[in-house]
């Protein structure tokens, strides 16, 4: 089969690898139909997560039908069309009882991180019965990618964390893939205002089609200032950290109203300055997280009923086999007016 392969920071080759097979009776092997590319590939290739050996096929996300399954997978057969998940998850340990997926003691995030990934023509899925899920007939298949990793990511520790209320001033500080999320799953609660915080004026005018009631381009003016107007002056009920560097942490720490939650969903490579000399005062509440996707059925459900479309984030599409041009458009991707990127074999 042909795979995008790691080969050390700056290099990546679509090449011939020998197909995945069961290794233990929980694994399914799942042919790739779409898959796609996130920024964390992106950090991968620079060279940023060391974890990551050369020959370890990328990717951690996509959709494609069971090719075979373990001797002890009963949720799924070989036919089924399935939507895999970024976090693979036993269901037993301690922390997958406790719905803490991400910190599973024999999963977590490893497809194309500590095992081989989705941007494959076949990958093999350990734990299959938690890890899958199956695609209900007739579903967008090519918008349920973005279930993989994006819509859970921006909901689960974006909206969900920060508490997301009726009638909130939600300010989200990054318009990419997972920010977008974000954007769309804190409308499931009907915020007064959900105001979008970015450099990149294309993506803010995305943003307002997916429904952001205000934009802000840092560079525009003072940015904190310019929230506390939009907020009567008081801040945001919920700052969502949406790009992961100390100057977004520290446009979210400034706007804080009293008693706001500030949830953070970018990954930090630097450590940031935490204001606690103001902040003490303010009985604000603060979030991280790895995303759980324990909220994958739900969300599933809801892109169903039609409640939300996240095939509003696809705006590139490539065969899979062109992978390669297709990373150089995600690179690019401020000039190319990319979001999401979808790969169909
Ligand atoms: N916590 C998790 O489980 C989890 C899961 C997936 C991704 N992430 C992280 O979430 C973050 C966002 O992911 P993404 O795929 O949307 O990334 P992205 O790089 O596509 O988007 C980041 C956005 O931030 C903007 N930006 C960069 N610097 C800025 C600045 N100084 N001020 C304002 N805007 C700025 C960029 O223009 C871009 O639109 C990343 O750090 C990613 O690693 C976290
Ligand atoms: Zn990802
Ligand atoms: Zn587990």
């Amino acid at each position: 089969m042909k795979a995008l392969i790691y080969q050390g920071p700056g290099q990546k080759t679509w090449t011939e690898k020998a197909p995945p097979g069961i290794e233990k009776p929980t694994d399914v092997i799942v042919r790739i139909t779409h898959t796609t590319i996130c920024g964390t590939d992106l950090h991968i290739l620079k060279g940023d997560v060391p974890a990551v050996m050369p020959g370890r096929t990328l990717g951690h996300e996509g959709v494609g039908v069971v090719e075979e399954t373990g001797a002890a997978v009963r949720n799924f057969k070989a036919g089924d069309h399935v939507l895999i998940s970024c976090i693979t998850s036993c269901g037993a340990c301690p922390n997958c009882k406790r719905q803490m997926y991400s910190h599973c003691d024999d999963g977590g995030w490893i497809l194309g991180h500590l095992i081989d990934g989705t941007q494959a023509e076949y990958v093999r899925i350990p734990h299959g019965d938690n890890s899958l899920y199956p695609i209900p007939a007739g579903a967008d298949e090519e918008a349920l990618v973005m279930l993989s990793d994006i819509l859970p990511t921006g909901f689960e520790i974006g909206v969900l964390y920060g508490q997301v209320k009726p009638g909130d001033i939600v300010a989200i500080v990054g318009a990419g893939p997972v920010g977008m999320a974000a954007l769309l799953t804190a409308r499931f609660y009907s915020p007064a205002k959900l105001i979008m915080i970015d450099m990149d004026a294309n993506r803010l005018d995305m943003a307002k089609k997916f429904g952001a009631t205000d934009i802000i381009r840092v560079g525009s003016g003072d940015t904190v200032e310019q929230v506390k107007d939009l907020s009567g002056g008081l801040g945001v009920d919920v700052a969502i950290e949406a790009v992961g560097v100390p100057a977004t942490f520290d446009i979210c720490q400034s706007i804080l109203a009293p008693g706001a939650h500030l949830a953070n969903v970018g990954v930090h490579g630097k450590s940031v300055n935490l204001h606690l000399e103001d902040l003490w005062i303010q009985n604000v509440f603060m979030s991280t997280g790895l995303v759980n996707t324990n909220t994958t059925p739900m969300l599933l459900k809801t892109v169903q009923a039609g409640g939300i479309d996240p095939a509003r984030l696809i705006t590139h599409r490539f065969p899979l086999g062109k992978i390669e041009d297709a990373y150089q458009t995600f690179s690019n991707a401020a000039q190319e007016e990319a979001l999401k990127i979808i790969l169909s074999a």
